[in-house]
């Protein structure tokens, strides 16, 4: 939207200069009419001569704003009188046809001869020689809104707190690059920033508390950093927030329960951290929940109760938490799950049929836990999610029902027969004894009709029974 209104400036724009220009035709035929101001048509030239490797290229594009438009510019006209071209927009990256960036490109501090700069980008642009970012540079770029330096594996340093003076910023992106150091505590006064993103560099320290000074905040993805230490309470105050990505940095310690006060958080991303258990009852609050990723954090409580209150929840993955307890109940009322991952933990008890009536959930992924008993989930649901059922490495589970005897049900669901139909018999099933995935499949591979029906079933009856009676003689002797 932002970009056709734009456009249609631009359009409205030129034909208002074009027209002043045929009014003026007459008089000054081989006079060239002034587009821009000298200092800041300069400035692009230095900018872009700084960036690129093709040094010829400004000069055959002698009016990036007009007649030799640059692809990667655009500019808007002032409502000075005469009206005047200015450069508002610099966009570098693999999309845009110029040259490419020159192994030697820089940031020309001739940034500053373009006062009207509204939005500065360069993607993939600084790999070979190291580009800092200027503390000076930044500071007085007063009329930015969008920066986005993005895939510069050379662009490295600190961030300047002076970008905190850029106080019209509305969107930083400054992931994929090799930047250090910490996150400015004066960023904290950038309360017109919607979008922050600093994910993948190599940022350390703790995420400052001023970082809720940010009223405007909606997305904040700090992830793929080296960031650690507790997160401050003072996240409760960003109301507007509806992502946080934290993933893959050291955070940890408790979460502060103020972060269930942000009521329109729609994603919550904290997997790989080192954040200890319990979870504040308090994120009760996410009522607009639908994404809680949590993966490979020590927590080391039972599946939390706030949980079972998130009704919009349609991801909820705890695998490597160290979880411990039953699979509860509340799970079966979470009507909009699609996916459900508690891998790689210790949870006890057994696997309730109603988790297969829930009517989204597409994804169920219980491996690798304590889980027993005799697996009852409906038929349907287990043809439904096929391979997106993964149950294995939970010893104690078994079937009486052959569930494999459709081919294409996955073999992660292969649970051995239950020796005992009625329940589990623990350490007695024949997962206790880790049968090889042919010795599993065997047994399973007679039809189920015919075993349970009374007619033609003593055969495989008797065979199922001295196969399980060698394992039982098996598992004694060892
Ligand atoms: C990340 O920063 C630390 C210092 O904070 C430094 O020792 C390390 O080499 C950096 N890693 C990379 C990949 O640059
Ligand atoms: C579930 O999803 C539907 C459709 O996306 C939505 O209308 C509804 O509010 C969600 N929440 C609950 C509790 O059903
Ligand atoms: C299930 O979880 C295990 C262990 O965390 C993981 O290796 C596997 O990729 C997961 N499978 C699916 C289908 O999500
Ligand atoms: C889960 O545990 C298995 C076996 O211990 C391990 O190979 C795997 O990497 C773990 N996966 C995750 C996602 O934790
Ligand atoms: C299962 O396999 C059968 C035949 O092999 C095929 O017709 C059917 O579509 C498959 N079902 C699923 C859910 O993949």
């Amino acid at each position: 939207m932002a970009f056709s209104s734009f456009v249609c400036l631009f359009l409205v724009g030129f034909l208002v200069f074009a027209g002043k220009l045929l009014a003026e035709m007459p008089d000054s035929d081989d006079e060239v009419p002034l587009e821009m101001e000298k200092k800041e048509l300069l400035g692009i030239f230095e900018v872009m001569g700084a960036l690129l490797e093709d040094s010829d290229w400004p000069l055959e594009h002698p009016q990036p704003c007009t007649e030799t438009q640059w692809p990667g510019v655009q500019c808007e006209i002032g409502d000075e009188d005469p009206p005047m071209f200015h450069v508002t927009k610099i966009h570098i990256g693999p999309d845009i046809l110029t040259p490419p960036c020159k192994s030697s490109a820089t940031l020309s501090e001739s940034l500053l001869k373009l006062p009207y700069l509204k939005t500065l980008s360069i993607f993939s642009c600084f790999s070979t020689s190291q580009v800092t970012l200027s503390p000076k540079l930044f500071g007085a770029l007063s009329s930015l809104e969008h920066l986005a330096l993005v895939s510069n594996p050379t662009l490295s340093g600190e961030i300047p707190s002076s970008l905190a003076q850029i106080s019209s910023l509305r969107v930083l992106t400054l992931s994929q690059n090799n930047l250090q150091g910490k996150v400015p505590s004066k960023i904290g006064a950038l309360v017109s920033l919607e979008q922050l993103d600093l994910s993948y560099n190599n940022l350390s320290g703790q995420i400052p508390e001023e970082i809720g000074g940010l009223d405007s905040l909606t997305i904040l993805d700090l992830s793929q950093n080296v960031l650690e230490g507790q997160l401050p309470s003072s996240f409760g105050q960003l109301q507007l927030l509806q992502k946080i990505d934290l993933s893959s940095n050291r955070l940890g310690g408790m979460l502060p329960p103020d972060i269930g006060k942000l009521n329109r958080l729609v994603l919550l991303d904290l997997s790989h951290n080192l954040i200890n258990g319990p979870i504040p009852e308090t994120l009760s609050g996410l009522q607009h929940l639908e994404y809680m990723v949590a993966d490979s954090n020590p927590i080391k409580t039972e599946v939390p109760n706030f949980v079972g209150k998130l009704m919009n929840l349609k991801t909820l993955s705890f695998s490597e938490c160290g979880l411990i307890g039953p699979l509860p109940n509340f799970l079966s009322s979470l009507k909009n799950l699609t996916a459900l991952s508690l891998s790689n933990n210790s949870l006890t008890g057994t696997v309730r049929p109603n988790l297969g009536t829930l009517p989204s959930l597409d994804l169920l992924n219980l491996s690798n836990n304590q889980l027993s008993g005799e697996l009852t989930l409906p038929e349907d649901f287990i043809e439904r999610l096929g391979k997106r059922l993964v149950l294995r490495g939970n010893n104690g589970l078994c079937t009486s029902n052959p569930l494999n005897k459709k081919e294409n049900i996955s073999s992660h669901v292969i649970a051995p027969l239950c020796l005992n139909p009625r329940g589990p018999r623990d350490d007695q099933t024949l997962a206790g004894e880790h049968p090889t995935e042919s010795e599993r499949v065997k047994p399973l591979d007679q039809d189920p009709v015919q075993e349970s029906s009374s007619t033609g079933s003593s055969w495989s009856h008797v065979k199922l029974n001295s196969f399980g009676f060698v394992f039982c003689l098996l598992s004694m002797l060892l």
